[in-house]
């Protein structure tokens, strides 16, 4: 199987091209956390614990590695530009929730799609500013946790929002239900929500499938890898999938 970076966490092929694989978190942090959660304010979000916040860069140069060594970093981009086309006939409106350093971001507006960004990790965020601009893309980043998506981003006709690159096993503790609700309200009656994550930690694939279920979407199919949208590649077992749900088109 040829995955995609990000797309396998545990395939030999991709071996350590996945940043939020179980070994290595994020892009593999090198350094301490420097964001010590504060007790007072709830949970930690669970990506700020392992990185402390600073790894943008670092995940940055991890994906240009990756890259240089011939393996494929834009899987994710490609397989949902790919949905996109089957879905709409026009440029689409995307919602990257969890864009890190835009890697999935500015490939999606470098194939003329309209993209908006939003993560909580400001190194992250300043990569993905440079990314857009060195590609000469226009992306609407923001910054903000997803849990108040609908403070932050008041669009809400979406063809697709997309969390590739593990985002929902690195959502704040507890959050996770609100967060796919807030995902699917951002979308236009139709629209497509495709969440990519491991299932080998503490969000399973029934716990996931519940929170849609409560958000109102409804399954369109699942995947084990970014690789293809064939049946061939249908999820079958194994600890990542790539999961398609749709906002249905008259509510429920
Ligand atoms: C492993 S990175 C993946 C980044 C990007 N999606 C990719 O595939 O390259 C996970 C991202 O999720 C973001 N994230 C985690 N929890 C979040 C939250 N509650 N709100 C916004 N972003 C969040 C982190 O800041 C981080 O950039």
């Amino acid at each position: 199987m040829i995955a995609s970076a990000g797309s396998e966490p545990t395939s030999t092929t991709t071996a350590g091209s996945d940043p939020t694989s179980t070994t290595t978190a994020g892009s593999g942090p090198t350094s301490t956390p420097s964001a010590t959660p504060d007790p007072a304010s709830g949970p930690a979000n669970r990506w700020l614990a392992e990185t402390g916040g600073t790894q943008g860069a670092a995940y940055v140069e991890r994906f240009r590695r990756l890259a240089e060594q011939g393996q494929d970093v834009h899987g994710e981009a490609r397989l949902l530009d790919e949905l996109l086309h089957r879905e709409v006939d026009r440029p689409a409106r995307v919602l990257d929730a969890g864009c890190g350093t835009g890697r999935v971001a500015v490939e999606l507006a470098r194939r003329a799609h309209r993209v908006v960004g939003v993560d909580l990790d400001e190194s992250m965020l300043d990569q993905a500013r440079a990314a857009s601009q060195a590609a000469g893309v226009d992306v609407h980043w923001v910054r903000g946790d997803l849990v108040g998506l609908a403070r932050l981003v008041t669009e809400r006709n979406f063809d697709l929002v997309a969390a590739p690159g593990n985002v929902m096993v690195y959502l704040t503790p507890g959050t996770e239900p609100d967060v796919v609700a807030a995902l699917a309200e951002a979308l236009r009656p139709g629209g497509l929500l495709v969440a990519g994550f491991a299932l080998d930690r503490h969000v399973s694939a029934s716990d996931y499938a519940s929170w849609c279920e409560v958000a109102g979407l409804q399954p369109v199919r699942t995947l084990a890898s970014w690789d293809s949208l064939e049946e061939e590649n249908a999820y079958d077992g194994g600890d990542y999938a790539v999961h398609v749900h749709r906002r249905p088109r008259a509510r429920l």
